[in-house]
């Protein structure tokens, strides 16, 4: 027995010297010292020793148990330094490689703009607000002098959600909902989405944006307007921008106007831009109708105010001389990523 228990330290030791991986070494494990393994085996024989004999095997039989594990041992400290060293090796950075190149989007054409206008009126002190998207009929029309069959409702036809509720045709009721909850002086923008029962083409959307503005104040008068108007322009197409109103009308606002720019491609000569004119309309802007001021309880013989809104579409089409309106939500890649 003492010659067997001896054989199998030394073949464990061979063995060990040899060992590849972790796996092979859970096998010997499982070999020599498993509950099926050949120590084991051996040390189940101990019974048939005499009682001289078994002490001094059981102590030998233990030396070897405790050899065997600690030499596991090293092996395994050993394996495991080795495979860091091999890791260590394999993630040796090479700086002369070419960097991966981080593909990052762009911001959207139409947000570019919208940014722009916004910083150019934080400028002049106004403050951005918002408004729903889905809207009552009240704030959409009704309290911007447009009540049920006005004429005015055919070009903005939309889409109902009852007969109360629409999808706002324009961001003109945020000014209704400003007036409603902010005391003069009042001085504030609101972009955001508009929709109309319109059929797609180069220069239709049924989903869209506007850019609303509003000032309401003592004394304000359309010698404001123009001034305000005019800077914002200068600051968006150049310096050298000319502007011109024209009456129009709008029921919200009395007297109204369009505002053009002279082309800036052709300089008022007329050109395809411009569609002959020489001048190319950018906003509706008029002083606030004195019914719209009563109907959010703005006294309108102690307050006067004006208001504007544009297309964002159309002012970010002149600005990058894009013909067609559909390719803002086409999300071509190609289109997109020139801005
Ligand atoms: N809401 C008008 C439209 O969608 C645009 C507009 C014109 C807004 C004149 C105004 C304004 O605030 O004063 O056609």
């Amino acid at each position: 027995m003492k010659t067997a228990l001896e054989a199998i330290r030394a073949a464990a030791q061979q063995e060990l010297s040899q060992i590849a991986d972790a796996k092979a070494l859970e096998g010997l494990r499982v070999k020599y010292l498993g509950k099926k393994g050949e120590l084991t085996a051996i040390l189940k024989q101990m019974g048939s020793l005499s009682a001289e004999e078994r002490p001094i095997i059981g102590q030998l039989a233990n030396e070897v148990r405790a050899d065997i594990e600690a030499r596991m041992e090293a092996c395994q400290r050993e394996l495991k330094a080795r495979l860091q060293e091999q890791q260590l090796k394999n993630e040796t950075l090479d700086v002369t490689m070419p960097g991966k190149r981080n593909v990052i989007g762009n911001k959207h054409p139409l947000n570019l703009v919208l940014d722009e206008i916004k910083e150019i009126f934080l400028g002049m002190g106004f403050d951005i607000v918002s408004g729903p998207e889905v809207e009552y009929d009240y704030y959409n029309f009704e309290a911007l002098n447009i009540p049920k069959n006005h004429p005015a409702r055919d070009t903005q036809d939309t889409f109902y959600i009852n007969d109360n509720i629409v999808l706002r045709t324009q961001t003109s009721p945020c000014q209704i909902r400003t007036m409603e909850t902010r005391k003069p002086p009042i001085r504030v923008i609101a972009p955001g989405r508009v929709y109309r029962s319109d059929a797609v083409d180069a220069t239709h959307s049924p989903l869209f944006h506007q850019i609303e503005g509003l000032v309401v104040d003592k004394g304000v008068t359309m010698a404001d307007l123009k001034g305000t108007l005019e800077t914002f322009a200068k600051i968006l197409y150049g310096p050298d921008a000319k502007t011109r109103f024209r009456p129009h009308h709008f029921p919200f606002t009395e007297p109204s106007a369009e505002m053009d720019v002279m082309c800036f491609h052709c300089h008022g000569e007329g050109c395809r831009l411009c569609k002959g004119e020489g001048w190319i309309e950018i906003l509706g802007c008029g002083m606030v109708h004195p019914k719209v001021l009563q109907n959010c309880g703005i006294d309108p013989e102690v307050y006067s105010g004006f208001a504007l809104g544009m297309g964002l579409e159309r002012v970010a089409m002149r600005r990058y001389n894009i013909d067609d309106l559909r390719l803002f939500y086409e999300n071509d890649v190609r289109f997109l990523s020139q801005f």
